[in-house]
C-alpha cells in the first residue's frame, strides 16, 4: 500500500500526550509489521495551543486537519484555562474542529470485555457481554444554537441563553448513520429525545419515524425519552443495540454508558463527516475520557481508549478491519493476562503504568502477527 494515508495527531492537554504516545507506537508498528504506512503530522490543540499561539486551534492546524484523512485527538482542557471566556477555552478548539470538519456523527461504542466484567460498578449479570453503540449528533443542538450568551436585563438581572435547534436534514443524516450501523449489528435502533417537552424533540421523533418508514423498515425502531433512557441504561443496558440522540443528551448518555464498562479509560469514539462523491468522510478519533488533569504526567493513565480509537480509525477511515481487530484482540489478551492500569485495577491483578500497558499490547500484537502471516 502507498504511503499516502495522512494522519494528524493532536495530543492536546492533560493525559492526552501520554496516551497518544502509545497510539504513535501503534501507528509505527502498523508500518513496520503490516506494511501500512502513514504520513504523520503532529499539532497542538486546546490548552497546549493556547500556550503556544494564544488560540485553542490555530488556522494552520485547522488547515492540517482538513488536509488529513483522519485526525487522532488526545484530550483538551484543564483547570489552568477554566477562567477564560468560552470562545477561547481549550474546549472551543475541539468544538471548532467538529464544526469546521462537519463531523456530525459521533460513534461511541460501549463494550464490556469479559476480562473487565468485574470492573463495572453494576452487577456482572447486568453488563456481561454488553455491546451498544451510541450515535450522538455532534454539530448541532444546544452546543451551537443561536441565540446564545449572557446579557444583563433592564431590571439588572443577568440572563443566560442557549438554543436547542435542529432541522430535518440534520436529524435525517445522523439517523441514517444509526440505521446503517444497526444493519451491520442487531438491527435495532432506539431514538432518544424529550418529545414530551421540547418541540425540537418532537421534530426529531417525527423525522426519525418518517426516515425509518421510507428506507429502513427492516430495522426495529423504538423511541425513548432521554430521562428514561438514562434509567434504562442502568436497569437493563443489554436491551439496546444502537442509540441515536442529539448532541447534549448524547454527551450525557455516552458518559453513563462508558461507565457501565468499568472505566472511561476504555472507551473510544469516532466522529464522522459527510461522505463525498467517493464515499470518503472526514473523520476525527478520540478517547471519550477527558484530559484528567489530576493524574496527568504520572504515566498511570489508561491508554486503551486512545488505542481503540486508532482501531476505529483503521476500520472507518482506511478500511483496515483486520488490523483494527488485531489491536482490539491484543488489548483483550493483555487484560485477560491480568495487567491493569489504575482505573481498572482489581484484586489479584497486576497494576501497571501507561507505558507498560503500551509495551504489553505491542508484544501481544507481535505474537498475533506471527500467527497471521
Ligand atoms: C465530549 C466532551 C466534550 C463535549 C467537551 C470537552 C467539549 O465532554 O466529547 O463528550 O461536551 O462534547
Ligand atoms: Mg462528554
Amino acid at each position: 500500500m502507498s504511503a499516502n494515508k495522512k494522519l494528524l495527531i493532536l495530543a492536546g492537554d492533560g493525559i492526552g500526550p501520554e496516551v497518544m504516545r502509545q497510539v504513535r507506537r501503534l501507528v509505527d508498528w502498523m508500518g513496520r509489521r503490516r506494511g501500512q504506512t502513514f504520513e504523520v503530522k503532529e499539532g497542538l490543540v486546546g490548552g497546549a495551543a493556547i500556550e503556544a499561539s494564544g488560540v485553542p486551534l490555530s488556522e494552520a492546524t485547522l488547515a492540517d486537519a482538513k488536509a488529513a484523512d483522519a485526525v487522532l485527538l488526545g484530550a483538551v482542557g484543564g483547570p489552568k484555562w477554566d477562567k477564560i471566556e468560552f470562545e477561547r477555552r481549550p474546549e472551543a478548539g475541539l468544538l471548532r474542529l467538529r464544526k469546521e470538519l462537519a463531523l456530525f456523527a459521533n460513534l461511541r461504542p460501549a463494550i464490556v470485555l469479559d476480562a473487565l466484567v468485574d470492573a463495572s460498578p453494576l452487577k456482572a449479570d447486568i453488563v456481561r457481554g454488553l455491546d451498544i453503540m451510541i450515535v450522538r449528533e455532534l454539530t448541532g443542538g444546544v452546543y451551537f444554537g443561536e441565540p446564545r450568551g449572557i446579557t444583563t436585563l433592564e431590571n439588572g438581572e443577568r440572563q443566560g441563553v442557549n438554543t436547542q435547534v435542529y432541522t430535518t436534514s440534520e436529524i435525517q443524516r445522523v439517523a441514517r448513520v444509526a440505521f446503517e450501523l444497526a444493519r451491520k449489528r442487531s438491527r435495532k435502533v432506539c431514538s432518544v429525545e424529550k418529545a414530551n417537552v421540547m418541540e425540537s424533540g418532537l421534530l426529531w421523533r417525527e423525522e426519525v419515524t418518517a426516515l425509518h418508514a421510507a428506507e429502513f423498515s427492516d430495522v426495529e425502531l423504538s423511541h425513548m425519552y432521554a430521562d428514561n433512557c438514562g434509567m434504562q441504561l442502568i436497569r437493563n443496558p443489554r436491551q439496546f443495540d444502537v442509540i441515536v440522540t442529539d448532541n447534549l443528551f448524547g454527551d450525557m448518555l455516552s458518559d453513563e454508558a462508558a461507565m457501565l464498562t468499568g472505566s472511561l479509560g476504555m472507551l473510544p469514539s469516532a466522529s464522522l463527516g459527510v461522505a463525498d462523491a467517493t464515499g470518503t468522510r472526514r473523520a476525527l478519533y478520540e478517547p471519550v475520557h477527558g484530559s484528567a488533569p489530576d493524574i496527568a504526567g504520572r504515566d498511570i493513565a489508561n491508554p486503551i481508549a486512545a488505542m481503540f480509537s486508532f482501531a476505529m480509525c483503521l476500520r472507518y477511515s482506511f478500511d483496515l478491519a483486520a488490523e483494527a481487530e488485531m489491536i482490539e484482540k491484543a488489548a483483550a489478551q493483555v487484560l485477560k493476562g491480568g495487567l491493569r492500569t489504575t482505573d481498572i485495577m482489581a484484586p489479584g491483578m497486576a497494576r501497571c503504568s501507561t507505558t507498560v500497558m503500551g509495551d504489553s499490547i505491542l508484544r501481544a500484537l507481535d505474537k498475533l502477527n506471527v500467527g497471521a502471516v
